[in-house]
């Protein structure tokens, strides 16, 4: 598939889910895109990043692409192959339009939807001009509600998915002066969580769940329960002994 102008392609990051956390530009580039487009998991369900240009732009059609969520669901090559069919199917709808917002949770640029996206129009050969809006990481939500000073002078900070596997997160833990981030905790919660608390840090460790929403809550890990759901993040602080 050819085309002579290119897309104005937006990724929009829309922080993680609360519609005061996402930025003025994200806001201009919707309003400036001809079509918004959102992932989603089940076609015929509102996906979280739907439900934020809902709430700040409610006249807006959503063009929704059903992405599975995690790729051990399905595995990434199924998770392109999707991608890559709604966009073989979508193709004149993008080049009508133009231009385009390509709406994420969080930052487009950290394990995003957006890449598969662009990899796929790319693939198919169509041109497009990416721009990406960043928005605010989950992770950063999640420190900025529960502490003042996540890093300081040479601290680290290390951020691995679950879906990574326990040695890796064993590795990043091993650095005490880094503060570890984990995502995508869903599918083996129970041993990240045994790991921390043998590696002796779980004093301070949070569990933040479904962010930016009604149904926010954040733990001790020591409190949490024993599954999580998707949307979870997890930040094992700093060990600042002496300080
Ligand atoms: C595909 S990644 C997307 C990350 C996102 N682009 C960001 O910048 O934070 C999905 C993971 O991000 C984390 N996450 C995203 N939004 C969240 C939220 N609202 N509450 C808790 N965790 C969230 C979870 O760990 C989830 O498994």
């Amino acid at each position: 598939m050819d085309t002579t102008s290119a897309i104005r392609l937006y990724g929009v990051g829309l922080g993680p889910g609360d519609p005061l956390l996402v930025t003025l530009a994200a806001v201009r580039a919707l309003e400036d895109a001809a079509l918004i487009i959102a992932p989603t998991s089940h076609a015929r369900q509102v996906g979280r990043a739907e439900q934020v240009v809902r709430e700040l732009l409610p006249d807006r059609e959503v063009l929704r692409v059903p992405i599975p969520m995690d790729p051990g669901d399905v595995g990434v090559l199924a998770r392109r192959r999707v991608v890559r069919e709604f966009i073989q199917q979508h193709h004149l709808v993008l080049e009508a339009a133009g231009s385009c917002a390509f709406v994420t949770l969080g930052d487009p640029v950290l394990y995003s939807t957006f890449s598969l996206f662009v990899e796929a129009l790319s693939a198919e050969r169509i041109p497009v001009t990416p721009e990406v809006i960043p928005g605010i990481p989950a992770f950063l939500s999640l420190a900025s509600l529960t502490t003042s000073n996540l890093l300081d002078n040479d601290e680290r900070l290390h951020l691995v998915p679950g879906t990574a596997g326990v040695r890796a997160i064993r590795d990043a833990l091993c650095d005490r002066g880094s503060a570890v981030v984990i995502y995508k905790l869903a599918s083996n919660f129970a041993a990240v969580r045994s790991l921390i608390a043998a590696m002796g840090r779980q004093e301070g460790t949070v569990v933040g769940l479904e962010l930016g929403t009604d149904q926010m809550q954040i733990i001790a890990l020591a409190d949490a329960p024993e599954a999580v759901p998707y949307f979870a993040t997890l930040i094992v602080p700093v060990q600042r002994d002496g300080r």
